[in-house]
């Protein structure tokens, strides 16, 4: 079975990382954080998400995050946008890339979005129409695609069937999003490939939080199907405040760990990726979920 050579690693650890902490961040750490990914090598660093802030506080300081951040020439800084009013906050602070959110099953859409997965697919269409007008990308994530936290299992179908919805509305890429990390490799196999029937498998992402440490196995069989693109946070940050018990993103460290030993090209500097990691945990206060820095860190200070 043949790898893909080079893959494209989207690091989301500004806005799923920071969107989940209790604590205040502020907005010079998140600007900081965001300046260390790019100079790590990141080719895109989701940046913040223009939600209601009386749903996520933590991205309220979106537009001023947005302009803070000194752009790196062939760096993507997408961000989240759930309706119309977060288009046009996004677009009046500069965003060129952009992502929607559904899911894949009606309780977890109801819970994160307030409306049904048709609903939301609807409100999505006038989105990505005003987006492309302006040549704004638009990205297409699905959550709970592996498993929900309100209606468990959730099939392969159910995912293709979103997929192919956000596909017709204009988005240009489509997310497999396991939101709660309850996958597994064949779930991850067989969601890419009921979604794959529909939609080029270039244009697939994969978005996994290792809640059950099963994330790089996942990774490895997306790879396996010839999935390119991998979101995932610096130290494993992250978690979907509407999605109880769910953990953080894979970590970056981590996934980049699993390429560099395929010898996949990233682009992405281990040692900035590390120091970028230990930065933000610094500030959190807490060390790392990445197995791959925790290792690497001591090697390197012995
Ligand atoms: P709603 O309450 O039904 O909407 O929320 P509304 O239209 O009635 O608005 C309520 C208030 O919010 C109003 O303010 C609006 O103006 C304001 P008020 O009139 O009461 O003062 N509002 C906004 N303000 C700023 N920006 C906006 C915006 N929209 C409305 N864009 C809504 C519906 C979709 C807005 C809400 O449910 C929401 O913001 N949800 C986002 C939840 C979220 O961010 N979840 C985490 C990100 S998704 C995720 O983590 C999953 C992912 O990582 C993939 C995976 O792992 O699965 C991407
Ligand atoms: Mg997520």
């Amino acid at each position: 079975m043949s790898l893909p050579r080079k893959v494209t690693l989207v690091d989301v650890g500004p806005r799923d990382g920071l969107q989940n902490e209790a604590q205040p961040v502020s907005t010079a750490v998140k600007i900081e954080l965001i300046h260390r990914l790019q100079e790590a090598g990141l080719p895109s660093v989701q940046a913040t998400a223009f939600v209601s802030p009386k749903w996520v506080p933590q991205m309220a300081d979106n537009a001023e995050v947005m302009a803070g951040i000194t752009r790196k020439p062939g760096v993507a800084y997408p961000v989240l946008v759930p309706n119309r009013k977060g288009l046009d906050a996004a677009m009046a602070a500069g965003a060129k890339e952009i992502v929607v959110f559904g899911a894949a099953t009606e309780a977890f859409s109801k819970k994160n979005t307030n409306c049904t997965i048709a609903e939301g697919v609807a409100r999505f269409s006038e989105v990505c129409d005003e987006a492309l007008k302006n040549g704004i990308k638009v990205r297409g994530d699905i959550s709970v695609c592996l498993g929900c936290p309100y209606e468990g299992e959730v099939s392969a179908d159910a995912v293709a069937h979103v997929a192919r919805e956000m596909a017709q509305i204009g988005c240009g890429q489509i997310t497999i999003c396991d939101t709660i990390g309850t996958g597994t490799a064949g779930k991850t196999r067989a969601a890419i490939e009921a979604v794959a029937k529909h939609i080029a498998i270039e244009r697939l992402a994969i978005h996994m939080h290792d809640t059950y440490g099963q994330a790089i196995a996942n990774i490895y069989a997306a790879l396996e199907c010839g999935i390119t693109i991998f979101d995932s946070s610096v130290a494993g940050l992250g978690g979907c405040p509407y999605a109880k018990g769910a953990t953080g993103n894979v970590a970056t460290e981590d996934v980049l760990y699993l390429l560099d030993g395929l010898g996949i090209e990233t682009g992405v500097d281990m040692k900035k990726l590390i120091a970028a990691g230990e930065f933000i945990c610094g500030v959190l206060g807490r060390p790392t979920s990445s197995r791959a820095a925790k290792a690497l860190a001591a090697k390197m200070a012995a």
